[in-house]
């Protein structure tokens, strides 16, 4: 086995077996960053050129039934501020975003079931009629195969659910008992067969995860195709169980992106706000290495700061339009452009 080999293979055939992917994980280093991030790039200017797709992120609720082990603004968590925003403020945030250009929406909570499928139903209509070239995408968690019907029903379109990690064992170690791999794969299987452009996703580095586990989440990649694929740093959250973990590093985040890329070229890959937490220019270094999608936050100031699924993060004392200029800026010093877009996967 060699590294510039298997990423020659990756780069013709989109496939690797388990061990390949866990070699050049294990082999990583400077040189053979800087090859995957060249094939990323041709691959990302190829189905997307120097152009980078935003979607406007409305945090609108921080309470969650869920108690993941990582996780901020987990059920257990005293010191986590929680708040709601309701349905005129959520899609007051919207208009406000469709305003400033954004053609796509991502409406993400913690799995609060104070909100009824009537009212995500209720909140899709509102935000439909008044923008029909506005796709909604939701990030609400776990939820039944009706409900999932309902919200498409009601004009959802897309729908992010990071698988979180592709291990059944790693998985177990993450999240209590409460919650299952198995459930969680299910929801994203019912996503897909209803329709939705799926967007999965895992953290790098968690605690406890291995080599082979990483492995395993690029090989889900290859096999599941999600039409987007979220990922970021595990990051420390001071009030969680893992307040004593490391973060996961910049190097290897930005090592899974670019492999992705070259897995499915056509994948939308978010250069995320975990990525920019962990090095103050991670999100630019992130779209050099494939990524072609940022979110930036269009949630109200004044509840930004709450919705702290780790420690540190960034944005939180912005305001939207704040917020948008300051990545614009940022993409267009790596020669990159943002675009009034809904941006679907390309190949769609
Ligand atoms: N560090 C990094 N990412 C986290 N997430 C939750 N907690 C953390 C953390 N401590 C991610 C999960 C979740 C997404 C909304 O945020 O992957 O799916
Ligand atoms: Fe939010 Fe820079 S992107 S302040």
């Amino acid at each position: 086995l060699d590294a510039k080999t298997l990423l020659n293979k990756l780069k013709k055939e989109h496939s690797l077996t388990l061990d390949e992917y866990r070699y050049l994980l294990e082999h990583r280093d400077c040189e053979s960053m800087e090859i995957a991030a060249g094939y990323a790039k041709e691959f990302q200017n190829q189905y997307y050129g120097n152009q980078v797709y935003i979607r406007g992120l409305v945090e609108f609720t921080n309470f969650c039934r869920n108690n993941c082990l990582y996780c901020g603004i987990r059920r257990d968590n005293q010191n986590c501020q929680r708040y709601r925003l309701n349905k005129q403020e959520i899609v007051d945030c919207a208009n406000e975003g469709y305003d400033m250009g954004f053609r796509t929406i991502v409406l993400q909570g913690g799995e609060d079931f104070a909100y009824s499928d009537d009212d995500i139903c209720d909140i899709i209509r509102s935000i439909r009629s008044a923008h029909e070239d506005l796709v909604v995408t939701l990030s609400i968690g776990e939820r039944s195969r009706e409900s999932y019907r309902r919200y498409y029903d009601a004009g959802a379109r897309r729908y992010l659910l990071r698988h979180e990690t592709a291990s059944p064992e790693l998985y177990a170690k993450l999240h209590p008992a409460e919650l299952s791999w198995e459930h969680r794969m299910n929801c994203l299987k019912d996503l897909k067969e209803i329709g939705y452009q799926v967007g999965a996703g895992f953290m790098v580095e968690s605690p406890g995860q291995t080599m082979r586990d990483l492995a395993m989440d690029l090989k889900f990649v290859e096999e599941f195709k999600p039409d987007m694929c979220g990922i970021g740093p595990f990051i420390t959250h001071q009030d969680t169980p893992f307040a004593n973990e490391p973060s996961g590093t910049l190097e290897t985040t930005l090592f899974c992106l670019s492999l992705i890329r070259m897995i499915y070229p056509m994948v939308l890959l978010p250069a995320t706000t975990a990525l920019g937490t962990i090095h103050p220019r991670g999100r630019e270094m992130g779209i050099m290495a494939g990524a072609n999608v940022v979110m930036p936050n269009l949630s109200p100031a004044s509840v930004r700061k709450k919705y702290a699924l780790y420690d540190n993060k960034i944005c939180t004392g912005e305001e939207a339009a704040e917020c948008l200029e300051c990545l614009k800026r940022r993409m267009e010093s790596i020669r990159y452009q943002i675009v009034t877009d809904p941006g679907n996967r390309a190949g769609l």
